[in-house]
Parts: structure tokens; C-alpha cells; sequence
């Protein structure tokens, strides 16, 4: 069972807070929201209960470490990118490239289109044994093929072009797009993205399936905790504490200006969880003037860089905390220097211990100075509460777009750049 709970009091009970009349007030629109949701649901809301994803990501991923592989170049942008980045980030060792023993090969994700990183990248993989993940839905991506052609010259340099086709893989749409006709081809591997599931709501299909199974995590776990979160909100429709959670920051920022949405997760492997979801936050709610723009922040580092404006600058903030109950790792404190008072107390208290006291330091601190706050707790941080937490906040966002009355689907804002790219690039017809 997913270990995966949220609190919403401090979003109540500070001064200025929400409170039953707002709740009782939007009931009816969360209601609907949630109706639409469970009524002809989207495409992501199906993930979880199928299975062939994953089977074909285990799959190809017993083949990519069975061949010896030691680098797997994973290629994507936006939601191509975002999720694996997160899972990879809270599942698997911070070092894991550098750590002997590690499970499967080296992992690189080329995202961006800095060529510093992508020759970094260059400079450690070892193209005998390199595979490249080409992930983009759309199949265009201007950023994702660049780095591919680059990669691509780099492996058929090296191996020819028969051994680039035999470690390459695209994941992409299987119906259209250039990376599908690429892959017929050259005859690459391909694996699906669903036509019905937008980039920052795939994580659950292959896009976050392949890279997972290919350092041994448990990917079945992912969709068995992002499973029970539909079957949860199935039962419980607008009582469920992710859909309560669509209204309470869709009110927050719609009837008491707090226009910015603050996570922070107390613990470094849920960083790039945060980053995951100010993307599917901001792509799929900022749209006709409305909605809240979402922050990433960790703590404790960020007690030291960003709490001071938490507490005492503008109020336009919600900050929603992310606590781990039990922490994968512990180290004991040791005593030393019981004479100097501001060092001696640590002794004997372990690190987790400390991080924990501080997240919660930070929340009560944040609720007495009246700063509403909430917090997602999970027990640990392990694929099967990752899954459910994925789900959770992707329902929360779909039914967030119902609330603001956007398409939470969509992204007409980022084409006019890509255009104007397009045209200064030389690509024909634009
Ligand atoms: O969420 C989205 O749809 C976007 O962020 C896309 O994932 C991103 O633009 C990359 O698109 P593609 O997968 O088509 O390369």
C-alpha cells in the first residue's frame, strides 16, 4: 500500500486562511471537476491499470543491460524529460554514475541544447557500449533532434551504421511524426507514446517506464501506487485529499491573491520531483491570464536562501511542503565538543532526525507568522508512493484546469518560439 498523505489545515487555520463557506462554496464546481475527470477521463488516467507499457520497458531493458550496456543517453525535453529526471533522481544512488556495483548503466539525459553539456556527456560515454532513448511525442522536437543528430553521428562514428540502429531506441508516437518515419527507416526500436497522453502527464508510459527498468527500478511498484490513487479517487470523487487539494489552491490564488505555489520537498532526491511538477503545473494551468506560478524549493537549503521571503515578504505565497517520514538512509551525529554549547547538542541525534525537526520547525514557524502551508507526507520514498504521488498530482492538475476553465491539455503559448526558431533555423515551410 502507498504511504502518501496530505494536510491542508495550515491552509485553513492561519489567519486569512480558507474557510467553510470558500470550501462549501466551490463544492459543486470541484464536484463537477471531478466528474468530468472520472467521466470520460483522459488518457493518463488509464496508465495506471496497463500494463504493456511496462512490459516492453522491462523488456527492452533486460536486452540494454543484458548486452553490457554502460551509458544509456536518454534524449528529451519538457515532459520527455521531466518525469525520468524525477524518478531517477528519487530512486536510484545521487552518484549513481560513478558508483561501482551501481544497477545497469551510466544514465545521461540530454535536455537541453547547451553543447557544453551534451559534449560532456560525449566525453564519458563509452560509445561501445552506449544506448540512446530518443523521446519526443511529437516527433520534431527541435531541441530533442538536435541532440539526437549529434549523438547519432557520435555512435555511427564509432560503431557504423548498423551498430547505431542496434542501440537505438525511439520512443515516440507510433501512429506519425519524423522520429517514426526515422525509426522505420533505419529499423530502431520503437516504444509508444500514447496518443492520448500529453508530454507532462507521461511518466507513466514508457517516456518514464524504459529509463526506469533500465537501472532496476520496480517499475509495476510506480503503477501499482499511482493505481490505488485512481481506485481512492474513484470511491471518494471530491472528497479525495487530491482533488480537495485542486480547490484549495485554486482558491488560494483566485480569492486570496496568493498567486505563487511553492514546493518543497525535505529531502534532496525529491528535487527534481518538484521540477516535474512546475512543469505540469505551469504548462497545463498557465493559459487566458489565469493561473498560479508554481516554485521548486528543497529544504533545508532553501531555509537559508528563500524562507526569509516566505515569512515576511509579500503575502502571495503557498508553500506546500513534501516530508518523508522514513528517510531510505540515517547517519548517527556523533558527540563531540560537549564544552561549546552551539555544536555539543547535535551529538547524538542522527541526520534524518535533524532534517525532519527542521521541516517541521519550518511549518510551524511558516503557520504562526500566518503563511498558509500544506504538506504532502510519504512514508518513504519508494516507487510504489512515487506512482501514487505522480497520479495524485496530475488528477489535481486536470482538475485544477476544470476549475480555472482551461484546456489543462494543451500548450498554444510555447509555439509562437518555436516558430520564430523554426523560421531562423532554415526550416522549410515556416
Ligand atoms: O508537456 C508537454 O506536452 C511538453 O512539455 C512536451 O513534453 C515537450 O514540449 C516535448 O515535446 P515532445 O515530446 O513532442 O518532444
Amino acid at each position: 500500500m502507498a504511504e502518501v498523505t496530505f494536510d491542508y489545515l495550515n491552509l485553513r487555520e492561519v489567519e486569512g486562511g480558507l474557510g467553510k463557506e470558500d470550501l462549501d462554496g466551490i463544492q459543486p464546481r470541484l464536484k463537477e471537476a471531478v466528474d468530468g475527470l472520472l467521466g470520460d477521463p483522459p488518457g493518463f488516467m488509464r496508465l495506471p491499470k496497463t500494463r504493456e507499457y511496462a512490459e516492453a520497458s522491462s523488456g527492452l531493458a533486460d536486452e540494454i543491460r543484458g548486452s553490457g550496456a554502460t551509458d544509456f543517453v536518454h534524449v528529451g525535453i519538457g515532459g520527455s524529460a521531466l518525469g525520468p529526471m524525477a524518478v531517477h533522481r528519487a530512486l536510484n544512488h545521487p552518484y549513481h554514475n560513478a558508483l561501482s556495483g551501481r544497477r545497469g548503466p551510466r544514465v545521461h539525459f540530454a535536455e537541453n541544447t547547451d553543447p557544453a553539456t551534451l559534449s560532456a556527456i560525449l566525453d564519458v560515454a563509452d560509445p561501445a557500449g552506449t544506448w540512446v532513448n530518443v523521446v519526443t511525442k511529437s516527433g520534431s522536437t527541435a531541441e530533442t533532434m538536435a541532440n539526437f543528430l549529434v549523438i547519432r553521428g557520435f555512435l555511427v562514428d564509432a560503431l557504423g551504421s548498423f551498430g547505431y540502429q542496434g542501440r537505438t531506441i525511439a520512443t515516440t508516437d507510433p501512429e506519425k511524426g519524423f522520429l517514426k518515419e526515422i525509426s522505420e527507416r533505419e529499423d530502431l526500436r520503437v516504444l509508444p507514446i500514447p496518443a492520448d497522453v500529453g508530454g507532462r502527464f507521461s511518466v507513466l508510459t514508457p517516456v518514464g517506464l524504459l529509463p526506469a527498468a533500465v537501472t532496476g527500478l520496480d517499475v509495476n511498484a510506480l503503477l501499482t501506487g499511482a493505481a490505488q490513487c485512481v481506485d481512492e479517487v474513484r470511491e471518494q470523487g471530491a472528497e479525495h485529499p487530491a482533488v480537495v487539494g485542486a480547490a484549495m489552491h485554486y482558491l488560494m490564488d483566485t480569492a486570496r491573491g496568493r498567486n505563487v505555489r511553492v514546493m518543497m520537498p525535505y529531502a534532496d532526491s525529491l528535487e527534481r520531483l518538484a521540477a516535474w511538477f512546475v512543469q505540469l503545473w505551469a504548462e497545463s494551468l498557465g493559459k487566458d491570464g489565469k493561473g498560479s506560478t508554481p516554485h521548486g524549493a528543497v529544504g533545508t537549503t532553501d531555509q537559508h536562501s528563500q524562507v526569509q521571503l516566505y515569512m515576511e515578504g509579500p503575502q502571495d505565497k503557498v508553500i506546500e511542503i513534501v516530508e518523508v517520514q522514513e528517510h531510505p538512509r540515517d547517519l548517527p551525529i556523533p558527540k563531540a565538543y560537549d564544552d561549546l554549547e552551539g555544536v555539543g547538542y547535535l551529538g547524538g541525534h542522527t541526520m534524518a532526525e535533524l532534517l525532519n525537526v527542521e521541516c517541521d520547525a519550518t511549518r510551524k514557524a511558516l503557520t504562526e507568522a500566518g503563511r498558509p502551508n500544506s504538506t504532502i507526507k510519504l512514508g518513504a520514498v519508494n516507487e510504489e508512493n512515487l506512482g501514487y504521488l505522480f497520479q495524485a498530482l496530475e488528477i489535481q492538475t486536470a482538475a485544477s484546469g476544470a476549475l480555472y476553465g482551461v484546456n489543462a491539455f494543451d500548450q498554444p503559448g510555447v509555439e509562437a518560439g518555436k516558430e520564430i526558431t523554426y523560421k531562423r533555423m532554415g526550416r522549410p515551410g515556416h
